[in-house]
């Protein structure tokens, strides 16, 4: 057979430049090629020929793509965007690819500005293509590349002419570099990252290496630049003028994530002056701890994809900007760059804003795990220059930035010689970073421990070091690269992890999955995911599994990991103080003010300021409260101390909330525990009166035969204000095919608890109550739940008391147990007293926080990408829900959830895209005595056992009674 077209050859390409720091710019002219570009796409490679390369070819009738940009993006004439996990979207026979290999030819014309200098050289830069390009300049052929998400170089200033340049590039879809590039996202081909002409002047820098550890115990650092020619570094602001090469020792002020000190210096070469950022840091292993500058660094971190809902990965420096600045005001410390090197202004960003960066190489090769592993290209000598090709991308554009301080060699490749090999590079070129690559667990090449979603308990053994394995992994720090599963309503279990990683000091923090849902604008569905694009094989919504919104709204999961991450603990201190504890790697408390606010019933009283000292990282301090205002008797009282911004930082304004805690001082009046109305709330019972086949009972009127409640004095109500125990199963309660543990979302369903019936078996009434004795239970089963429902009602208020007792040997967990009533939908706004502001469950709570809260409905709930359920509000103590001229409160006599939402749970469990929900003319609205936890199990551990709601007795009742009651 004949040799095999160049972009099925397993090289990295040909003819491009050794590669090189990158910087954003320096005083030699550079002309941007970004912008509209004229634009043709074939089917396949070879459907037309290269004529087009040349200087005169009439491409008029061609149509335009916007670089950077994917082609895919522009609408269907274009293909689609395809979403696969795990699987190559293509046969699996390396190195070769479909012929149905959409092809992009790309066409710029371009003057140089007039003041182009005459002199030097040129060089044409392409930050990212996907997947491979080849180049021409005016007509005449510059080689050819693959490695999406690196930057490529060619020589080109002996090409160039003042005027009428055209640069021709063609892209495929599919090269063999896609076998490398498996990672779970969107295949998205195009020119998604700048095009750069640079002028090179003469003698000026092709290379340069800043090299600037720091001595923690002298609190000097010491800068040396290597360069590849000879040049001067200077530092004004240390006085610091020196040849390249040469070293310089010096006290300086260390760069770390809380405190990004950057000194800005300038290496000056030939023509040219290149700007230099210098942080000086040290990363260190030391008895088995992962130290920067000495100290011990705890990652609160987050996997971050480049992602944007209509751009796909070709990203602003304003959305990267955005993304850096949400992460800080988020309490986050640290970003992995899943699973490639990012764009290189994104790094520039995290020198400056300060965070911790795991840098990736562009590397995946998941699919061959479902092959046994057979083929894959890490295990496979040819494949090896492409893979130090990859290595060495990554290392020599990113090295310069104190901000990242692990390379990671890609994700999910099994293991193999390649691996290795690249390993090996990068060790001897850069042995001021610690390496990093998950996937081989005999941690032969790397120099941390990391998992992705190890459970709990696995966490707590490594945490003590009692984890079997290889000697040499004992002795390593121990990081999460992945876990808690941010898939739609959750992830669960997040502060559960927090404690072990603030408990053993080898655990050193994680990296949630992921940062943002990667859901596309699409026509009809709002946003789209796998399989919206007419994908003949896709992984559906596994690709909105972040923590912003595709249009980077924080869901919830945000707002509980920032809680959980805060890097202050506000906690009791005993009797009239605080203990502040500062959990920060190194900076000390200065940076932040203190305030109280004193709150009865959820009404603030009073607020002032709190005088906390500026302790060093990692101590405590006891803080006294000032005496509590006069408040009234038997209410429910709490602290609640803030600590936010005392200035303005580049990342959010003083009085920024970093973190707070709420200390009770006494606790709500005791509420009797009795369901029987004799001990309850209603203080003048009532007789019920039976007539024409109602009940009438106080404010509420009931159907005589079923005991269903029609109204609640003048609401109607409909759905009867019945026993409910299901769900619109989370993407965590569904679970992940390939969990060992039972996901409950199949189990529920497939017991039915989706389609209880509701048996009536009794209805009596007495002098001061109405009993309605009922069983509930699915078809085809034995399990049921006797459930007795009674009521009773003085002048305004209403009472249901409910008992529960399940029936049979319930093996599964309950999704929630509670009662659902309708309500008109003019009741549209809430206002509660309980925990908020924000949804919360069992194991996502953190964030939430006692207070009197007021919300819109239609504000109550959160838009997970692929409905499911959301929006309930834990440790309610009463809601009331208004129209402007009606309304009612319902009190619980324990903390309940409350869920008010426009349709109902069957409806919201048959949704597939948020644009299927449309309000109804019911408000239903679900007090729940209790709900099952969340869990990650959408690809990480299930519900902790602590947080399941087990089928089992019990009793709990609601009091309705009239709105501002
Ligand atoms: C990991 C993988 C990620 C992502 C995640 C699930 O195994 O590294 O890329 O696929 O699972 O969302």
């Amino acid at each position: 057979m004949s040799a095999l077209p160049w972009y099925e050859d397993v090289s990295p390409g040909r003819g491009t430049l050794p590669p090189r720091a990158w910087y954003a710019r320096s005083d030699a002219s550079a002309l941007s090629l970004n912008g509209d570009w004229a634009f043709r796409l074939s089917p396949t490679a070879d459907t037309e020929d290269e004529s087009f390369a040349a200087p005169d070819f009439d491409a008029s009738g061609w149509g335009t793509v916007a670089v950077p940009g994917h082609w895919v993006l522009r609408g269907k004439e274009y293909g689609g965007p395809a979403y696969t996990n795990v699987r190559y979207p293509f046969p699996v026979d390396p190195p070769r690819v479909p012929t149905e290999n959409p092809t992009g030819d790309h066409l710029r014309r371009f003057d140089l500005p007039a003041d182009w200098p005459a002199g030097g050289g040129a060089v044409l830069r392409l930050d990212g293509v996907e997947s491979c390009a080849r180049v021409w300049l005016n007509g005449t052929e510059l080689g050819e590349f693959k490695g999406s998400r690196l930057a490529h170089e060619f020589t080109v200033g002996h090409l160039l002419g003042a005027r009428d340049n055209v640069l021709a590039l063609r892209v495929h879809q599919w090269s063999s570099g896609s076998y490398l590039e498996d990672q779970d996202q969107w295949w998205l081909p195009g020119v998604f990252r700048d095009v750069t002409l640079l002028h090179r002047p003469a003698g000026s820098p092709g290379d340069f290496f800043t090299h600037a550890p720091y001595d923690h115990v002298t609190g000097h650092g010491t800068l040396r630049v290597e360069c590849d020619v000879p040049g001067r570094v200077t530092v004004p602001e240390l006085g610091l003028d020196l040849a390249t090469g040469e070293s310089v020792t010096v006290p300086v002020e260390p760069w770390s994530a809380e405190v990004p000190r950057l000194y800005e210096g300038e290496l000056t070469a030939g023509g040219e002056r290149v700007p230099l950022r210098i942080g000086f840091r040290t990363v260190a292993v030391e008895n088995g701890v992962m130290t920067v500058n000495g100290r011990r660094v705890l990652f609160r971190g987050v996997n971050r994809h480049e992602f944007h809902p209509q751009h796909g990965r070709a990203l602003d420096l304003a959305t990267m900007r955005q993304d850096v600045v949400l992460m800080k005001r988020h309490n986050i410390n640290a970003v992995r760059t899943s699973h490639y090197p990012p764009h290189p202004a994104f790094l520039d960003l995290c020198d400056t804003y300060g965070l911790w960066v795991i840098d990736e190489g562009d590397l995946e090769t998941h699919g061959f795990e479902d092959l046994a592993w057979q083929g894959n290209p890490v295990d496979d000598p040819r494949w090896t220059p492409a893979l130090l090709d990859r290595a060495a991308r990554l290392v020599e554009r990113d090295k310069n930035h104190p901000s990242v301080v692990m390379w990671s060699l890609g994700n999910e490749c099994g293991t193999g010689a390649g691996l290795t090999a690249m390993a090996r590079w990068i060790r001897d070129r850069d042995p001021s970073r610690l390496l990093h690559y998950e996937g081989d667990r005999s941690c032969a090449d790397t120099d941390v421990y990391s998992r992705m979603y190890p459970p709990h308990a696995e966490v707590d053994e490594i945490g003590r070091r009692a984890d079997e394995g290889p000697e040499r992994r004992r002795e390593l720090p121990f990081v999460l690269c992945e876990y808690a599963h941010a898939m739609g309503n959750g992830p669960g279990g997040l502060a559960d992890y927090q404690r072990l990683f603030e408990t053993y000091e080898r655990c050193q923090g994680g990296f949630v999955w992921e940062w943002i849902d990667h859901g596309l604008v699409h026509p009809v569905h709002g946003y789209g995911y796998g399989g919206d694009f007419g994908e003949e094989l896709h992984d559906g919504n596994f690709v909105c599994d972040g923590l912003l919104f595709p249009d980077r709204t924080p869901s919830p999961g945000l707002l509980e990991y920032k809680k959980v991450v805060e890097p202050v603990r506000i906690a009791d201190g005993g009797p009239g103080t605080i203990l502040v504890t500062n959990g920060h790697d190194v900076a000390d408390l200065a940076r932040l003010a203190f305030t109280w606010s004193f709150l009865a019933d959820g009404e603030t009283l009073a607020t002032g300021p709190l005088d906390v000292p500026a302790v060093a990282a990692g101590a405590s301090t006891r803080v006294a409260l000032p005496v509590p205002p006069s408040h009234p008797a038997g209410a429910e009282t709490v602290w609640t101390v803030r600590a936010v911004l005392a200035e303005d930082t580049a990342w959010a304004s003083a009085g920024h909330e970093v973190a707070w805690g709420q200390i009770p001082v006494s606790g709500p009046a005791t509420a009797p525990r009795s369901v029987t109305a004799a001990a309850a709330h209603p203080v003048r019972p009532m007789r019920p009166v039976h007539e024409a086949g109602r009940i009438t009972l106080g404010p509420g009127v009931f159907d005589a035969r079923s005991g269903a409640l029609l109204s609640l004095g003048s609401l109607p109500v409909a759905g009867g204000a019945r026993l409910d125990v299901w769900r619109a199963p989370t993407d965590n309660d569904e679970g992940a095919p390939w969990q060992p543990e039972e996901r409950h979302g199949p189990l529920w369903r497939g017991l039915g608890l989706h389609r209880m019936r509701h048996r009536i078996d009794e209805i009596t009434w007495s002098d001061d109550e109405l009993t309605v004795r009922t069983r509930v239970a699915p078809a085809a089963s034995d399990l049921g739940i006797r459930t007795t429902y009674r009521w009773s009602a003085d002048g305004s208020s209403l009472r249901l008391g409910v008992e529960v007792v399940p029936e049979g040997d319930w093996r599964v967990p309950l999704p929630r147990l509670g009662v659902r009533l309708g309500l008109p939908a003019a009741l549209d706004r809430a206002v509660w007293y309980g925990a908020g502001p924000g949804e919360a469950y069992p194991d996502t709570r953190a964030a939430a926080r006692l207070g009197r809260w007021e919300a819109a409905v239609d504000t109550l709930g959160t838009p997970y990408l692929r409905p499911q359920e959301n929006g309930a509000r834990i440790d309610t103590r009463w809601v009331e829900l208004t129209s402007r001229t009606d309304g009612v409160r319902v009190r619980g006599d324990r903390a309940f959830s409350f869920t008010a939402r426009r349709w109902t749970t069957e409806q919201l469990d048959a949704a597939a895209h948020a644009t299927d929900l449309v309000p109804g003319d019911t408000l239903w609205l679900h007090l729940d005595h209790a709900q099952h936890g969340i869990g990650s199990q959408s690809c990480g551990p299930g519900v902790l056992p602590a947080y399941r709601l087990d089928a089992a007795p019990a009793s709990f009742s609601f009091t309705f009674g009239p709105a501002g009651g």
